[in-house]
């Protein structure tokens, strides 16, 4: 049977969105496609644990804004009762800055691009730890840029003074805080210094960090960046709504920074990116702090448990301050990932030179996580073991 409009917005303005929350919130279908091929995803469906996605999706205040959009659709954002303009004052607003210190991106991904491209060239590097988020070296390798990696220390964090070094004359410095894959934290203090640091270093280099994990952090020395960059010039800091909000499949993401860094990275965002559904979702979602303290708290408990369940197998990883474990699993990746992926549960991708020790866990809801963890029990106590010295 067809699904007419009327049908469409009757079945969508159901009060209990429960059960449609994973249809809604598309976790990370095609992700996983790509990942783990047709056959992979076929059958009963996984345990989906493999890209850091909010395993509830949007709140019942964000699906119901998204509903509430609908008879807009097809209208152009830009005649939009709620346009890019509210998102961004909201989002200025609670900043106490001013509209022209925010960019809205379809995701922040699309503004690491975009910053790749508006301060980098063939004379100007790129500085990222690495292992850290793919996408700036990726784009900086596309268009020619030359990428200094700056190897993780020993605790697998970030290296900052190695950081500070590597940052004289490059053209971005990029900061994930909390880092993907690792997970770690740097706190406020070492934060402001290396930014203190590099400026000193090299003023004309810019710095982004970046915050996409920064609702799901608990360590106490760890403040978000965003009053530095709005008080230094050259730094920014970019932010998602894919994680705590998710909304990873609605495509929304913003930079805050000084105006000339807004506006460099600007020139390059495709006019009106974001669609009017994720404005009204992303406007609502930004409304409701009280949501986003309850995700983390949620996310928190939940991880406390894989934690003890991987530490009563004799497996610890870093101290994880996002919604995903780096753990050390003393064999390859590869391995364990196929057999888990036998048993309907699909964890994380590579991530070199770890890749033969350390695998990337995503946080799901409780009943995912326990389902997963008497998978990781099965095959760990099956496959074979490496050194982890092997992947280092
Ligand atoms: C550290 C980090 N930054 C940015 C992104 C991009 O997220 P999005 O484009 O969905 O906002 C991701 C996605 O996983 C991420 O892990």
């Amino acid at each position: 049977m067809s699904l007419t409009r009327r049908r469409l917005f009757q079945r969508l303005a159901t009060p209990d969105y429960s059960a449609q929350a994973e249809w809604i919130s598309a976790r990370g279908r095609e992700a996983g496609m790509m990942e783990y091929g047709e056959q992979g995803m076929a059958g009963a469906t996984p345990v989906r644990i493999a890209s850091n996605e909010n395993p509830l999706g949007p709140g019942q205040h964000v699906l119901d804004a998204i509903v509430g959009k609908f008879p807009e659709a097809h209208r152009y954002p830009f005649n939009a009762k709620q346009t890019e303009g509210a998102l961004i004052t909201a989002i200025a607003q609670k900043f106490q800055a001013k509209n022209e210190n925010v960019l809205l991106g379809p995701g922040s991904g699309e503004i690491l691009t975009h910053s790749v491209r508006a301060f980098t060239s063939a004379s100007k590097p790129l500085v990222t730890a690495w292992p850290s988020f793919e996408n700036p070296r990726d784009t900086a390798k596309k268009i020619g840029t030359p990428v200094r990696e700056v190897q993780l220390d020993g605790k697998l964090r970030i290296d900052i003074a190695k950081m500070i070094e590597a940052s004289k004359g490059a053209g971005l410095v990029f900061f994930c805080n909390p880092n993907n894959p690792t997970a770690t934290v740097h706190g406020k203090t070492a934060v402001a210094d290396m930014v203190k640091a590099i400026r000193s270093a090299s003023p004309d280099t810019l710095i982004l960090i970046d915050e996409a994990y920064h609702d799901y952090v608990t360590d106490p020395s760890y403040q978000s960046a965003v009053d530095i960059a709005l008080s230094t010039p050259n730094v920014f800091v970019t932010r998602t709504f894919s994680k705590a909000y998710g909304m990873a499949g609605l495509r929304a993401g913003y930079a805050i920074g000084h105006a000339p860094t807004i506006k460099a990275i600007q020139a390059f965002k495709m006019p009106y990116g974001l669609g009017t559904l994720t404005l009204g979702g992303a406007i609502a979602g930004w409304a409701n702090q009280g949501h986003i303290d309850n995700e983390r708290k949620r996310n928190t408990e939940v991880k406390a448990f894989t934690v003890k369940a991987f530490a009563d197998m004799g497996i610890s990883g870093t101290d994880s301050q996002t919604n995903f474990l780096f753990m050390d699993i003393k064999r390859p990746a590869a391995g364990f990932r196929d057999a888990c992926r036998a048993q309907g549960v699909l964890v994380g991708r590579d991530f070199p030179p770890y890749e033969k020790t350390h695998c990337r866990i995503s946080i799901g809801t409780m009943a995912e996580m326990q389902k997963a963890v008497e998978v990781f029990k099965k095959v760990l106590g099956t496959t074979t073991t490496t050194s982890s010295k092997d992947g280092q």
